[in-house]
Parts: C-alpha cells; sequence; structure tokens
C-alpha cells in the first residue's frame, strides 16, 4: 500500500485474510503475547513501578473522559494527515522506543520498523535497541527516530548521534524521566535479565536491566550541549510540568514528549492525559507536543489529540503485537488503531485534525466552551 493512501477501507482489505485479521482489538495481542513469550520477558514489558497504580491510571484515565459529539458536519472520508517537520505524517502515530524487542520475536526492531512503514509511521528506536539503525532506515520508506540516553560519555553520545543521523534518522529524543530506573516488582520477581549474548548496537555497553546505561547527572546544560549537537530534530521525552516544557522551548527543542514512561518510573505520577492540557496550554503550538501511555483505542488517542497533542505514541501494544507476529502484527496494531480513531473522528463530528478541541469533551473546560464556534464550517473543505 502506498504511504499517505490509507483510506478506511483499504486499511481493512489490507489486513483481511491475514492471519493476524483475527485480532479486533489491540488488547488482544497481550493475551497472546503472554502465552508466547518467556514468564520473565513478559513481566518486563507488562510491568510498571511500585503497586502499578500509574500503569492502571495510564489508561482508566482516559476512559472517566467522556465524548459528546456534534452533528451533521460532513465529515467523511475523515483526513489523519498533518505536516510534521516539514514532511506529512499520514495518520497522527509513532512508535514508541521500547528495548530489547529481539527478546519479544526475532525480527526485533526491524519487525517494528517494518510494520510502521506500511502506514508511513515513524519507528523510534530505542537506544536499549538490538538492530543497528543502518538496518532500520535501509526498510524502503522507513522514518526512524531514535531514542537517547544521556551518558556520561560525551563522546559516546557524540558519536551516537552523528551515527544515527548519517544513517537518516530524523530525530532524536532525550528521554528526560530516567535519571534513575523505577522500581519494577514484576520484573524483578520473575528474575528478568537482559540475556549476556544480546547485543544492543547502540548501548554505550551491555548492563543489566536495572540499570540500561543510565546517566543520573543530567540537566539542562546538556539540552544546550545536545541542542549542539544535534543536526536534525530535537526532541524531550518525559515531560510532565508546564515550567520544563518552557524550558525545554527556550532551550530550542523541536518537540516535547508528554510521557511518564508507560508508568514503569514513579508510581502515583501524574497520568499523561492529564498532564498534557497544562502543557499543550504552556507550548502554545510553538513546537509539536505528543503523548504517550496507556493508548489502547482509537478513542484514547482521539483525546490526546483533542487535548493538545499533534501525535500520540504507542508502547506496550505494538511490543505485544511484534511478539505475536512479527511486522505483520504490528501492522495490524496500527491500522486497528488507525481505523478506530477515524471512526470515532467521523462519530463526534470531526472530519480533519484540527477540527478536535477540548469541545468534543463532556463537561467541556471553560476555555473550550468560549472556543465553541456554532458557525463551524460543517465541510472541511471536501465537497460542498
Ligand atoms: C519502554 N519505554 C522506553 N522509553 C524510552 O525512552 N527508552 C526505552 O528504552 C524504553 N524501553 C521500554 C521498554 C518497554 C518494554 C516498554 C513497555 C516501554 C517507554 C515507552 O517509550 C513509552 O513511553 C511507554 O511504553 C508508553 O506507554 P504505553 O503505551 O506502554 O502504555
Ligand atoms: C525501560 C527502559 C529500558 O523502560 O527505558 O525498560
Amino acid at each position: 500500500m502506498d504511504r499517505g493512501d490509507h483510506a478506511a477501507g483499504q486499511v481493512a482489505q489490507s489486513e483481511a485474510g491475514g492471519d493476524v485479521s483475527r485480532f479486533l482489538a489491540v488488547q488482544e495481542f497481550e493475551l497472546e503475547a503472554r502465552r508466547r513469550l518467556p514468564r520473565a520477558v513478559y513481566e518486563y514489558v507488562a510491568g510498571g513501578a511500585g503497586d502499578e497504580h500509574s500503569l492502571r491510571t495510564n489508561e482508566e484515565s482516559y476512559q472517566k473522559i467522556f465524548l459528546r459529539p456534534r452533528v451533521l458536519r460532513s465529515v467523511v472520508p475523515v483526513d489523519l494527515s498533518q505536516e510534521l517537520f516539514g514532511r506529512p505524517l499520514p495518520v497522527p502515530f509513532l512508535l514508541a522506543p521500547a528495548a530489547y524487542q529481539r527478546l519479544m520475536h526475532p525480527e526485533g526492531e526491524l519487525g517494528s520498523a517494518q510494520g510502521a512503514t506500511r502506514y508511513g509511521v515513524p519507528f523510534i528506536l530505542s537506544s536499549n535497541g538490538t538492530v543497528p539503525i543502518e538496518e532500520i532506515t535501509a526498510v524502503p520508506g522507513a522514518r526512524c527516530w531514535f531514542q537517547i540516553y544521556v551518558q556520561g560519555d560525551r563522546d559516546f553520545t557524540r558519536d551516537s548521534i552523528a551515527r544515527v543521523e548519517a544513517a537518516g534518522c530524523e530525530a532524536v529524543c532525550v528521554t528526560v524521566d530516567t535519571p534513575v530506573l523505577g522500581l519494577r516488582p514484576r520484573q524483578l520477581r520473575a528474575g528478568f535479565r537482559v540475556p549476556a549474548g544480546l547485543e544492543l548496537p547502540h548501548a554505550m555497553r551491555l548492563r543489566e536491566a536495572s540499570d540500561p546505561g543510565l546517566h543520573s547527572a543530567v540537566t539542562w546544560r546538556d539540552v544546550d550541549w545536545l541542542r549542539s549537537v544535534v543536526k536534525s530534530k530535537l526532541l524531550l521525552k518525559g515531560v510532565l510540568h508546564p515550567a520544563d516544557a518552557e524550558l525545554a522551548v527556550r532551550a530550542g527543542v523541536d518537540g516535547i514528549m508528554v510521557s511518564n514512561h508507560g508508568g514503569r518510573n514513579l508510581d502515583t505520577i501524574i497520568p499523561t492525559i492529564e498532564a498534557l492540557p497544562e502543557i499543550a496550554e504552556q507550548v502554545g503550538g510553538r513546537v509539536p507536543v505528543f503523548a504517550d501511555g496507556g493508548i489502547r483505542r482509537g478513542t484514547d488517542a482521539l483525546k490526546a489529540l483533542a487535548r493538545g497533542a499533534n501525535a500520540v505514541l504507542i508502547g506496550r501494544p505494538y511490543v505485544y503485537a511484534l511478539a505475536v507476529a512479527g511486522a505483520d502484527g504490528v501492522a495490524r496494531c496500527l491500522s486497528l488503531l488507525i481505523e478506530e480513531l477515524r471512526l470515532a473522528m467521523a462519530l463526534v463530528g470531526a472530519g480533519c485534525l484540527p477540527d478536535l478541541n477540548r469541545e468534543v469533551e463532556w463537561p467541556a473546560p471553560a476555555a473550550a466552551k468560549s472556543a465553541l464556534m456554532l458557525g463551524n464550517s460543517p465541510l472541511h473543505g471536501h465537497g460542498g
């Protein structure tokens, strides 16, 4: 299927008949992945920090937001495309960085990137990834970003950035929410360890999962330094406070990822969908804002987009889908979310991404009410 050509029917047809077509919701991949994966690997993916309140509330917070549709608008076909960093982005999804993917499936990160490429979705390679970036950017049509933990060794960090940019990587996401790794009881109990032979082509050195090459002394000064080193786009991943978002914009970053690391580090942390509005408001469109954590349905993605995200990142669902069926699983996971988002947009009366705002929520916050546009064009440029 051509990139950029994602009409609803085509998404459904492109998967029809394939083995993965029996998966009708992304959550179904988890059950199957749990059956297939070694227990310790499953617990590594599935688990969260502490009592896992945040793991649950990331998802539950979405369920607590009610949608209030507008009617009688011409919304078909729904347009999910936008321009991001000067390039067309066909659908508002990205694959979040997730470490050690060859533990989940022999295709590893290559499978994820191949699945993402079928929908023009950027894949973010973890710095603890198990496939070299050059193999991923060699996939025809692939769009690859790179996630990095700033290392104590600046030469190593600089060389890594130069390497991924030379390979064609479009952006570098610096994860800033992990000065130390959270305590994850499930993975500890299951005895998860990164196997000695697992190659990590972008990690400073092979360490245990409790310390994936982190450097705890990173500060805003390192962001200034990174800004001078990164020639592609620079994003910070793991911002939850509007004051930090402001500092990031002033430091010249190109984008902000609102994330609590999928509830894997600090338990009882703010759910990302609750942190998002204040940050979007603070940023005020100066740079794009992304969000992740707990997005399991197209309606969840819609709510994040309505609260000011330009696009959302998917974490565990695609990792489970990779475990089940490699690239085909990842593609199926994305097709389900894309189709659900498309339907949800039509059903709330939004024909394109700029139509989404918090007026779609019930109750709508006061600011959204004042932005209520009774005369909003029902046509979105199609037909009429
Ligand atoms: C992650 N995440 C992550 N983030 C990061 O910046 N670098 C990394 O190496 C990893 N590794 C990783 C492994 C696994 C197995 C998971 C599940 C997650 C966090 C990830 O990028 C993202 O923020 C969350 O997964 C989003 O939440 P959901 O979608 O999993 O709920
Ligand atoms: C994790 C680290 C590797 O979340 O980011 O497992």
